[in-house]
């Protein structure tokens, strides 16, 4: 299984803050079933900065110490880019990566509202042929207030990525309701831990994968954890027209 969006690189963000820390997480993924984990490291998020080049040398430091330890576990290298006026630039001066270095870049917005940039800026990125992914759409406040504006992204070439711990529940009943009106409006396309600690913010994605599955079906699974596999090898991931998706049918979502 691989994990596409992780804080498991030591003392970056407000992730893991020690190597050792940084080690237990790793061991955990091997527990959850995990054998790659994208690390994916705050960047611009108003507190964090992390080019790419410091990125690259974190997950080459990294995987050095999982062989040592023999832990079986591939960290890749990504990035969880706070979208913000200078984004485009960055790209231009190799300050974004890409995850695992494939045209998917990630993007977060602001939890509370979304930019009216965030468009243009998500269509100027696809000219430069990169594919967006909105990282938890679920957890923002303006997407849960009006799903439509969700829907115009995504129909205009967006991916998005819901959190493990959203649909167990453990953000609350509200962002787990929304989670699933976005997986059955398949308005959303990977499911990932976003793992930070494992005390505060765990994996949970076995667990997402088991709710999944009980919602959803097998078929939920295998297309989720496929699309994972794709994203990595820079190959096209299952996406559904979005002009084939019925808007009556998602409990008045649109
Ligand atoms: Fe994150």
């Amino acid at each position: 299984m691989i994990d596409i969006h992780s804080h498991i690189l030591p003392g970056v963000d407000d992730g893991a803050t020690t190597s050792e820390e940084a080690l237990l997480i790793a061991k955990a993924a091997v527990e959850e079933g995990i054998t790659s984990i994208i690390a994916t490291p705050h960047h611009q998020n108003g507190k964090y900065i992390n080019g790419k080049q410091s990125i690259l040398e974190n997950v080459e430091a990294l995987n050095k110490l999982l062989r040592n330890e023999n832990i079986p576990l591939t960290i890749l290298p990504g990035q969880e880019t706070r979208i913000h006026g200078d984004l485009m630039n960055e790209f231009e001066t190799d300050v974004i990566l890409p995850l695992n270095h494939t045209n998917y870049v990630f993007i977060e917005l602001p939890s509370g509202h979304v930019p009216r940039y965030t468009e243009q800026m998500l269509f100027d990125l696809q000219l430069k042929g990169l594919t967006p992914i909105i990282v938890h759409p679920e957890r923002n406040a303006e997407l849960i207030d009006n799903p439509d504006l969700l829907y115009k992204l995504v129909s205009k070439g967006a991916l998005t990525q819901i959190t493990s711990s959203s649909i167990t529940g453990h953000f609350g009943k509200n962002i787990k309701k929304f989670t699933m009106q976005l997986v059955e409006a398949q308005l959303t396309h990977f499911l990932a831990s976003d793992v930070h600690s494992l005390k505060n913010r765990p994996f949970r994605l076995s667990e997402g994968y088991e709710v999944l599955v009980k919602e959803f079906g097998q078929e939920a699974l295998y297309v989720f954890r496929e699309n994972a596999e794709l994203l990595v090898r820079n190959q096209t991931v299952y996406k559904t027209d979005p002009s084939k998706i019925k808007k009556k049918k998602f409990l008045g979502l649109f």
